[in-house]
């Protein structure tokens, strides 16, 4: 079954950013990325890419703990009750400096030093 509905993927396709979510010896860690960034990549229904530039607490969270949750949201999406929807990817995730996926990142942002990528478990609308 497709993870990512219809509603999801309208979010996906219309938000203008990404918060990455990870949880480090300190507790929470937030860093984000462009929703335009994502697209570029193509986003499949169990994959994100993101190219890392920096990222390197993010890196090393997910070290310890490879738990991630994006948060995405756009205006640009209608729902019944008024302008806007939200969701909640979730999985986990690795930082990539070498194979199929950094070759795929680094070609697109030739500043990435490695691409972060998402196995996502769930989607789920949050409005
Ligand atoms: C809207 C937005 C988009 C960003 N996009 C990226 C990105 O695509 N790649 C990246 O490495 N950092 C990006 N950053 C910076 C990261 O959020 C983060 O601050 C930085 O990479 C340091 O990560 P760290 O806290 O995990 O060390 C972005 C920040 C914002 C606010």
């Amino acid at each position: 079954m497709a993870k990512i509905g219809t509603a999801v993927r309208e979010v996906i396709d219309t938000c203008e950013w990404v918060a990455i979510a990870t949880v480090g010896p300190d507790g929470p860690h937030l860093s984000a990325t462009w929703g335009d960034y994502i697209r570029a990549l193509g986003v499949e229904d169990d994959r994100v890419l993101i190219p890392a530039g920096g990222l390197r607490q993010t890196e090393a969270n997910l070290q310890t703990n490879p738990r991630i949750e994006l948060l995405l949201a756009s205006r640009q999406v209608q729902r019944a009750q008024g302008a806007g929807q939200g969701c909640v990817l979730s999985g986990t995730a690795t930082l990539d400096a070498a194979g199929p996926d950094f070759d795929k990142v680094k070609a697109r942002f030739p500043w990435a030093r490695a691409a972060l990528v998402v196995t996502v478990e769930r989607a789920a609308t949050q409005l």
